[in-house]
């Protein structure tokens, strides 16, 4: 495709940038290509293009619903004369946008959460959506660091990785279900839960792994494939969530699209009517500058 492409072209999308082995030829072709994924998230006139948060936020609460479907009994507790039952007991690893709507979904269906990230921000979050935070001790020069990179993960140390997979194995091994979001953009997402913790669930448990696309969570996942080990735990590789809410997510991503094209049409300063339109390609500017990973036969994105 990307040879029928000729100089002067602009392609706007998901280009998945750190992953795409085409970049050197849309440049060498002229084009101009725009990947949605690195726009600046905390600049306020851009969150109405933020193709990641508006899939993220249905992908989180379509997650919740596939994990009560692998799960054969309910969510919420039921007290009834033949007997009690107990809440699901739910746990959400990285609570970033699908962290948090996958929060709110299971705890509207009934369900008991936990949830941690690597972001001390988000204890506040979670604990306003009615879940309890998992809390992984850090240190004063890593709470330092996790508030330099402005809301991003940050590489955690190696005593850090060592808490946390001691936190994550108590609280898997008791849990019925289990979702994992955690990615790093640009890189393989980490893994968070090991076969060891697997083999101590119950029979029936749940682990979906939202990062099972970019390298997995979850040991053994496998993107697009539900796998139940020997004792008995469903592990759900789940890749590309949105498309099973394929009309929906589409409508919001046009929408963040027009919302970005749109700010590449200007009036013309000379004769600023509405019919004196045109394109303008801007590299100064905040948006188009983050955005554009290819331009004037150059390949513009920053190392990783
Ligand atoms: P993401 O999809 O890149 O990752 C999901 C979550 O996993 C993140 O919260 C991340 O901190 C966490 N994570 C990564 N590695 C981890 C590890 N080893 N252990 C535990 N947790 C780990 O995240 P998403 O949803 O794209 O959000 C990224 C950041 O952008 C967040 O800080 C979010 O609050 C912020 N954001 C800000 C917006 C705004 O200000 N308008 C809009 C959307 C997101």
């Amino acid at each position: 495709l990307v040879e029928q492409l000729t100089a002067g072209q602009i392609v706007v999308g998901m280009l998945d940038p750190y992953r795409n082995t085409q970049l050197d030829n849309y440049a060498s072709h002229g084009v101009t290509a725009f990947a949605m994924e690195l726009l600046p998230r905390t600049l306020s006139r851009a969150q109405n293009m933020d193709v990641l948060s508006s899939q993220a936020n249905l992908a989180g609460y379509k997650a919740v619903l596939l994990a009560a479907n692998e799960y054969a009994r309910p969510f919420p507790m039921f007290m009834t004369s033949a007997g009690t039952v107990k809440p699901a007991k739910l746990i959400i690893l990285g609570v970033g946008v699908a962290g948090l709507q996958a929060i709110a979904t299971a705890k509207r269906l009934g369900a008991v959460v936990e949830a941690s990230d690597l972001r001390p921000a988000a204890k506040e979050q979670v604990e306003s959506l009615g879940g309890k935070w998992l809390d992984v001790p850090m240190s004063d020069d890593e709470a330092q660091k996790a508030k330099a990179t402005g809301g991003y993960a940050w590489t955690p140390s190696e005593q850090y990785i060592k808490d946390q997979a001691a936190i994550v194995d108590k609280a898997v091994s008791a849990a019925d279900i289990v979702i994992t979001t955690a990615q790093i953009p640009g890189r393989q997402a980490p893994r968070l839960i090991h076969q060891a913790t697997i083999a101590k669930m119950k029979a029936g448990s749940v682990l979906i792994d939202m990062a099972a696309g970019t390298g997995g969570n979850v040991e053994g996942s496998v993107a697009d494939q539900t796998i139940t080990t020997d004792n008995g735990v469903r592990i759900v590789g789940a890749d590309n969530i949105p498309s099973m809410l394929a009309a929906q997510s589409s409508d919001l991503y046009a929408n963040n699209l027009v919302n970005f094209i749109t700010t590449l049409i200007a009036q013309s300063a000379d004769n600023p009517t509405a019919n004196n339109l045109a394109l303008t390609l801007n590299m100064e500017d905040e948006i188009q500058g983050a955005l554009a990973v290819t331009h004037d036969g150059q390949v513009r994105l920053a190392k990783r």
